[in-house]
């Protein structure tokens, strides 16, 4: 999932802001947005056991680990990061460590057995039993959670923000996935795919729009199944119907959302973009591989003539919407020829903005079972190599078409490189830099572009 430039996520990790009285939590996350989201909800429900949330690990009375299960090397960061925690421990013998998210989910106990100073494993549907657990914890015995549901969406809960910025939040309109991709853990870690009830995301919208929030990204691994049957007045709604529900809570509040999905896509939810303003210019259509076979092995559901027809349709009728996508390269049995499709669809796509990995193959997936991970790791290398120099060249030349154009920019923070300058991105979801002047984090601003690298764009307030 992504948008934000956040669905490489393994790296992200959010500190907390600092709590009042009560014992401390500290909680770090690792992964996609969508344990983002779920950290907030973890802080919920901890601040109303009368937790309060710390910002460093070191007056910690509890650490707790939102993990992810990906890529292997997901999971080998958080196990490094384990062992700084021990070390903490080893100090202050009080201290409990938690894992939760993917990875607890997938390990379950043998997560307790091998790494011998966690305390609590919980799952992501499991978080309602935190406190539960923490007080077993406590009294010196392991406590373990990794229940799946059907049901769970955590509607009623209100997320404490972890976020820095006061501009930008997340919300989960889903749980879960059916799609069963062959390389994917994700149906494994997050069970099945249920929707939230909309009623309940509106109000967390509004909530978000009364503490000053400008910008909303739905969450979701599948967006376009988004489905919630509404008895009462007898209808259903989709993701078109909650787009536009999203979309006319306020006509200032940007809304975004990740992921979409080739085979489920619908012109409906086009159309619905197109016709409020608000509803940012930016799809994340993620394809994978550029060859049917592959497509096929992957259990994708699409082929490489229905993704292209998916984004004939997006140029048809969101002439100006940004496209970005996630590839895989070298997943089982893909021959040279077959990447070099890839590389083509890339091409004819000219995607704005992409997340690329070298395959990792995951325990207990259909690839890991059915298939053979046998494309040399040197070869999975040099091919994610060149996907990634195309992608640099295809996002510099989308960059370069936006030189001398204006666009209104959302103020996310200051510029890391200089206090004089903010930055913020666009509809296109593309990050912009540029002197401050009179604006402040916040702000809706116009700005020219003036200049580009492949990744941001720089220009000034107009
Ligand atoms: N639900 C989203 C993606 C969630 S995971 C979707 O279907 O698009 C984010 C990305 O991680 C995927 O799009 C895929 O490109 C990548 N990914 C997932 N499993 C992987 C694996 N085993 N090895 C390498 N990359 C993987
Ligand atoms: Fe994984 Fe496929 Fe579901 Fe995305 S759609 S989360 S890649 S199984
Ligand atoms: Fe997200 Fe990683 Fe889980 S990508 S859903 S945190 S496996």
């Amino acid at each position: 999932m992504k948008t934000n430039k956040l669905e490489n996520l393994d790296k992200l990790r959010i500190v907390s802001k600092a709590g009042e009285n009560g014992p401390k939590l500290y909680i770090e996350t690792y992964g996609c947005q969508m344990n983002v989201a779920d950290s907030e909800v973890v802080a919920a429900i901890m601040t109303n056991k009368g937790y309060s949330i710390s910002e460093n690990m070191e007056d910690a009375n509890i650490i707790l680990v939102n993990t992810c299960s990906i890529r292997e090397n997901a999971e080998q960061k958080v196990r490094q990061r384990l062992n700084d925690y021990k070390k903490h421990k080893k100090k202050d013998k009080d201290l409990l460590i938690g894992v939760i998210g993917c990875m607890a989910e997938r390990l379950k106990t043998k997560l307790l057995e091998e790494e011998k100073l966690v305390d609590m494993v919980v799952g992501p549907d499991a978080y309602r039993d935190l406190p539960k657990l923490v007080e077993e914890a406590g009294s010196g015995q392991q406590a373990i959670n990794v229940l799946l549901s059907r049901e769970e969406t955590y509607a009623d809960i209100n997320p404490v923000r972890l976020g820095k910025n006061n501009v930008s939040a997340f919300v989960s309109i889903m749980r879960g996935c059916d799609k069963m991709c062959a390389y994917c853990v994700v149906p494994f870690t997050r069970g099945r795919e249920r929707s939230r009830d909309p009623y309940t995301i509106v109000r967390e919208v509004n909530d978000l729009i009364a503490k000053g929030y400008k910008e909303v990204t739905l969450l979701g691994q599948n967006v376009d199944s988004y489905i919630w049957k509404d008895e009462e007045n007898n209808q259903a709604i989709n993701f078109a119907g909650l787009l536009e529900m999203v979309a006319k809570t306020s006509s200032n509040l940007r809304v975004r959302y990740s992921t979409s999905h080739p085979k489920d896509m619908t012109d409906e939810v086009l159309y619905t973009m197109a016709k409020y303003d608000n509803i940012c210019k930016n799809i994340h259509l993620p394809v994978q591989s550029g060859n049917n076979r592959v497509l096929e092995n992957m259990h994708r559901g699409y082929t490489r003539e229905w993704y292209m027809d998916r984004i004939r349709a997006i140029r048809k009728i969101l002439p100006n919407c940004a496209l970005s996508s996630d590839f895989i390269a070298g997943f089982c049995d893909e021959t040279e020829e077959e990447h070099k499709e890839t590389l083509s669809l890339m091409k004819w796509v000219e995607y704005d903005f992409a997340y690329m990995f070298k395959y990792s193959e995951r325990p207990n997936t259909f690839a890991h079972r059915k298939l053979k991970d046998n494309v040399p790791e040197e070869i999975k290398t040099r091919r994610l190599t060149e996907i990634i120099d195309l992608q640099n060249k295809l996002s510099l030349k989308s960059n370069k078409k936006d030189i001398g154009k204006t666009f209104e920019v959302l103020v996310e923070g200051v510029s890391k490189k200089s206090n004089e300058r903010l930055f913020g991105r666009n509809s296109q979801n593309k990050v912009i830099v540029f002197d401050k002047g009179k604006a402040k984090t916040g702000d809706y601003v116009n700005v020219k572009v003036l200049e580009c690298t492949s990744a941001t764009l720089k220009g000034s307030i107009v």
